[in-house]
């Protein structure tokens, strides 16, 4: 183990985020071991890192975050010395659906890992590092105007958001009490290959391909700020390496779109991509009752991350749209894995009474 510079602990690799990030690290820092824990839950896949899962770097290990001992073993047989922790439950419908198991991983699973990266980093705490991945969904819902800074106030209003926030929470506690080297992020929603077809984009997509309802909650009004996926691995990146521990950075792709509009740009793209004529999926949108609780708008500042560390999004959303309809047109086989089974049973509570 010795040879390795840095021991990454990279929890919730197997999943949309995580596998962009542990392929990020894994091919750019050869010299870094990176040991992905992951319970793969139906949102993990194993798939999502086939291309680089051979690398002599990689270790994968199918464990429960939740779970102490299993947590415990990673520090001491790794010895690691840097998180970059993302498993999460990750999905606001499934949080309103089944709250508690979102408490469970989402506050507990994270307070386990702290608990064990306190327990085993006695020493030289500027040579180890817990960054925390979280979400802007932590501050809650903003009206037509502002936006999201370091400084706003938490005001989760979702299951899925309370979640998150008490697992910020507890990071920084940590920080202050056992002087813990911590860096938190949170970013805006994200998009791109291997996003599981329950949010938004890739379940429009699946939907425009296969002709199904595409169901718009309440009146497609609400806005979200979208970022491709691998301009938040590099931002992971360099927050890692460059942020200040102790410190928060939001990270946003300065890209609000109201869903009904991104709706229309994606049906605008297949239609282009599948031949059909001008208009002809967008006679599938449907109008469907609304969430509970739905948050109205989110947008990020993202100002710190760029005056600080000079980060900014690589790609224009249409471009980054583009290539995400063509991951998916491309990889069919992956689409059809991950919606088979359980998929088809949630979706059907989902959207069967709406
Ligand atoms: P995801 O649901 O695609 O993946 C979550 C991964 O965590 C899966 O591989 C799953 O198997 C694993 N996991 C779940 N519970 C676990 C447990 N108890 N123990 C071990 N592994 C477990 O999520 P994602 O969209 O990739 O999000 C990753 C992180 O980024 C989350 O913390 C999320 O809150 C945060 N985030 C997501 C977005 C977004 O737009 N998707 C935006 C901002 C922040
Ligand atoms: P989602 O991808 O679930 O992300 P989040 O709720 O974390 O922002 O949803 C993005 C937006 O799209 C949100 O306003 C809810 C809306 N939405 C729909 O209108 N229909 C759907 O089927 C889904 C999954 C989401």
């Amino acid at each position: 183990m010795l040879e390795y510079s840095k021991k990454i602990l990279i929890t919730g690799g197997a999943g949309f985020i995580g596998s962009h990030v542990v392929r990020l690290f894994l091919t750019k820092y050869p010299e870094y071991l990176i040991v992905n824990l992951d319970a793969v839950t139906y949102a993990g896949n194993l798939e999502n890192l086939k291309d680089v899962d051979h690398l002599p770097n990689y270790r994968f290990e199918h464990g429960d975050i939740v779970d102490e001992k299993t947590v415990d073993s990673m520090f001491v047989t790794y010895k690691i010395d840097h998180v970059i922790h993302l498993a999460a439950e990750s999905h606001v419908d499934r949080s309103i659906m089944d709250p508690l198991s979102f408490v469970k991983t989402n506050v507990l699973g994270t307070s386990v890992l702290l608990n064990a990266a306190k327990n085993s980093w006695k020493d030289k705490p500027e040579e180890k590092l817990f960054y925390h991945v979280s979400t802007d969904e932590v501050y809650g819902t903003l009206g037509k105007t502002g936006y999201f800074t370091e400084e706003t106030a938490y005001d989760p209003r979702s299951p899925y958001s309370a979640s998150k926030a008490a697992s910020d929470h507890f990071v920084m506690a940590y920080h202050h009490t056992y002087h813990l080297p911590v860096i938190i992020s949170n970013c805006s929603n994200n998009y791109g290959s291997h996003h599981f077809p329950e949010k938004l984009i890739p379940l429009m997509i699946n939907n425009i391909l296969n002709n199904k309802p595409l169901p718009v909650y309440g009146k497609g009004e609400n806005v979200r700020d979208w970022l491709w996926v691998d301009d938040h691995a590099r931002a992971i990146d360099l927050i890692f390496h460059k942020g200040r521990p102790g410190q928060k950075y939001n990270i946003g792709g300065f890209n609000e779109w109201k869903n009904i509009d991104l709706v229309k740009l994606l049906c605008r793209i297949m239609n282009k991509k599948l031949g059909r004529a001008e208009g002809e999926s967008e006679k599938l949108i449907t109008y469907v009752k609304d969430r509970p609780g739905h948050d109205l708008r989110y947008a990020i500042d993202a100002g710190k991350l760029n005056r600080e560390l000079g980060w900014k999004p690589s790609l224009s959303f249409e471009e980054g749209l583009e290539k995400t309809v063509d991951w998916y047109l491309q990889n069919q086989e992956w689409v059809r894995h991950v919606t088979s089974g359980e998929y088809q049973k949630y979706y059907n509570e989902q959207y069967a009474k709406r």
